[in-house]
């Protein structure tokens, strides 16, 4: 297993964001990790990314514990993240964002040209322009998503964090986005948990998906068995049409 996730739990205070949550994750799959809005997607991945310590619970990596450790060092355990609210350095170029990412992102000391050539193979690979004249200002919200997966892909890790769950996507956007991240992992071979609120592109890619809901995993399969589950039908139910995708993906 790459990551073993046991009884993942996290309490702001005496609210439970996210109850133990347990999973399993194997080299080369992608997991889509899904629920509504607040079910705790973005606090699960901030403790396996090192931005909050869990209450309780482990999350192994390559058979070491990680649980609690500082961002930086996990990310150069082979961890890396999106933000699903982009933050770029707003002053720096887009090229300058990424070469920052891959020098800062290695364990070890790499040479200038070294990091160039990593940030310029991360645009590449997301159709960001490689430009060094590219300023952060020309992008859109599709553009900074791809900032933010270029500047995770450029520190080289063997998992990908993916928080995508943000609306202002359009339909193309979202299946640009979904193809991105297979070619991510047919070309990389980077591992991938994709966060979504909604199912619809996502089931389509994902080999796996998990469901949260107020903090708790209430299923766990394959899409098509997901899609199914009467649990997961009721929390969608209202927003079906956005949850299953016109054509019914289910
Ligand atoms: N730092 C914090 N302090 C207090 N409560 C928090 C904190 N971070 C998250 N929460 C709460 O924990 C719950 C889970 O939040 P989280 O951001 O993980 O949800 P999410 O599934 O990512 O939602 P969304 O789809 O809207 O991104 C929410 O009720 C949120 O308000
Ligand atoms: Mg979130």
């Amino acid at each position: 297993m790459m990551l073993t996730v046991t009884d993942l739990t996290r309490r702001f205070g005496g609210f439970t964001a996210v109850s133990r949550v347990s999973f399993n994750l194997e080299q080369g799959e992608i997991l889509g990790l899904i629920g509504p809005n607040g079910s705790g997607k973005s606090t699960t991945f901030n403790m396996i990314a090192g931005m909050l310590r869990p209450s309780e619970g482990s999350i192994r990596f390559q058979g070491e514990e990680i649980g609690g450790l500082k961002p930086v060092e996990i990310c150069h355990r082979g961890i890396g993240r999106t933000f699903q609210i982009p933050r770029p350095f707003r002053r720096l170029s887009i090229l300058e964002n990424v070469v920052t990412a891959a020098y800062f992102g290695q364990r070890e000391d790499i040479p200038r040209a070294r990091a160039f050539a990593l940030a310029e193979e991360a645009l590449a690979l997301v159709g960001l322009p490689t430009d060094p004249a590219a300023e952060v200002a020309s992008l859109g919200a599709a553009g900074l998503k791809k900032l933010e997966l270029a500047r995770a892909l450029a520190t080289q890790p063997k998992l990908l964090l993916a928080d995508e769950s943000l609306g202002g996507l359009d339909e193309t956007e979202m299946d640009q986005a979904a193809e991105m991240l297979g070619r991510i992992r047919r070309d990389k071979g980077i591992t991938i948990i994709w966060v979504e609120h909604i199912m619809g592109v996502l089931m389509r890619v994902v080999d796996r998906v998990i469901v949260l809901d107020h903090g708790e995993k209430i299923s766990e399969g394959l899409p098509r068995e997901v899609a199914a589950d009467p649990r997961v039908i009721e929390i969608y139910l209202g927003t079906e049409r956005i949850a299953f995708g016109e054509d019914g993906v289910a």
